[in-house]
């Protein structure tokens, strides 16, 4: 996330960790406070800003989660997470991703920051790198410096707004203590699902330089017209190897509070990433972890009308940023974020969002936030209603103007 001030360094008394008194704060919650500020003061935010669903759960998952309630299922759990569930999560792996995976290769987690936490510790010793193409979710540096590793942002370029994926750059920034590579699709923020090559080039590169693939994989279900989201885990068994994919249901079941996600990786990984997973949580929810299993057997119509929606809300965003001038941009791919480039004339992205903010009341995520080399950006997230798109839209165009 942008350099906000880390910890203060302490002087006296018990310490915090060397770790804890680096970590930054998040920008993005940083610019979310001061919209609620001036919300209090009877500013009406429009809240482009949002990274989930506006959506509730399926209304079977609720009452699932219900149900396993009054009938007392409030126990601990086996940390690796329900057998029932780990089956329908290795069956939809095979069967809607062509990735062939077994329940002993899913570990349930609480959210893929969950599956992303005990990821990291599994794989990094102190000191250790890890290459994050930008634009990237601003958390994983966190979560690589949470687990003593240095996390090595990879700068990309955009040609008229779409940005291209780093392979080459990524490639010169391997080193000795380089141990793996996160990489998104869909992503967030671009909206943009990496191609076969794209996942071919980081393959060979693990491949070539013995390297963890962490693959977040939260968007997967929400991919629009001919974006196929493909998993790097198919690109054969010696890439699966050395890949862990983390995914949740928080994007494509409209449960982010719910807080509930997995791994998967080959088995012995897993064992590992279980016994991690217990010692930080001892295991995710337990009736959470069985209304699950019914998103997954009886959600799947509610995850198309959903996505069917965004599909929409993206086309509308698109077709509003198609008359802004200067703007840059490519139309999403997945997710639900649209990334445009805004011009230098404006300010750069971060000048721009406190200036949509303060003037416009219309809440968006500056670029920097997802890296260096998006400084230029802005991310708005189109998981909210048309109306308030429209509207937010009307309030940008009275403070830029429109194309001619
Ligand atoms: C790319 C990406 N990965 C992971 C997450 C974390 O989601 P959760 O822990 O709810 O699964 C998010 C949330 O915004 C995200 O955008």
């Amino acid at each position: 996330m942008t350099a906000l001030p880390s910890a203060p360094a302490q002087t006296e008394g018990a310490r915090l960790s060397l770790i804890a008194q680096g970590l930054t704060g998040s920008s993005v919650v940083e610019s979310r406070r001061r919209a609620d500020r001036l919300a209090e003061q009877g500013v009406r935010i429009l809240d482009l800003g949002a990274g989930e669903p506006d959506f509730s759960a399926p209304p079977v998952v609720v009452e699932a989660a219900m149900q396993a309630l009054r009938d007392g299922n409030g126990q601990y759990v086996d940390p690796r997470g329900l057998v029932a569930l780990r089956e329908r999560i290795a069956d939809m792996e095979t069967t809607r991703h062509g990735h062939p995976v077994t329940p002993d290769q899913v570990v349930v987690t609480t959210g893929s920051f969950g599956a992303l936490s005990i990821a990291c510790r599994a794989i990094l010793d102190p000191g250790d790198e890890v290459l994050i193409p930008e634009p990237f979710w601003g958390p994983y540096r966190n979560l690589v410096q949470m687990s003593g590793g240095v996390a090595v942002p990879v700068p990309a370029e955009a040609i008229d707004g779409r940005f291209s994926f780093p392979g080459e750059a990524l490639a010169e920034r391997i080193t000795a203590r380089t141990r793996a590579i996160v990489i998104n699709s869909p992503n967030n923020p671009t909206g943009r699902v990496l191609s076969p090559a794209e996942l071919r080039a980081v393959a060979d590169l693990a491949l070539a330089h013995d390297l963890w693939i962490v693959a977040d994989e939260v968007y997967g279900e929400l991919v629009f017209g001919d974006a196929v989201h493909r998993s790097v885990a198919t690109l054969g068994p010696e890439v699966a190897r050395r890949t862990i994919i983390v995914n949740s249901l928080s994007k494509t079941f409209a449960m982010t509070g719910w807080r509930l996600g997995y791994s998967i990786a080959r088995p012995d990984v897993a064992t590992v990433l279980a016994r991690m997973n217990h010692y930080s949580v001892r295991c995710p929810t337990s009736f959470v972890q069985q209304a699950a299993v019914t998103a997954f057997d009886s959600g799947w119509q509610a995850v198309e009308e959903m996505r069917q929606s965004y599909l929409g809300r993206g086309q509308l965003v698109a077709r509003r940023l198609a008359r802004l001038p200067g703007v840059r941009f490519a139309p999403p791919e997945g997710t639900f974020y649209a990334f445009p480039r805004i011009p230098e004339a404006w300010g750069d992205g971060t000048i721009f969002a406190a200036r949509l903010l303060d003037e416009a009341g219309v809440l968006a995520s500056a670029g920097r936030s997802y890296g260096a080399s998006a400084a230029q950006h802005l991310r708005f997230s189109f998981a909210t209603s048309t109306a308030v798109l429209d509207e937010a839209f009307d309030r940008i165009e009275r403070l830029v103007g429109v194309a001619p």
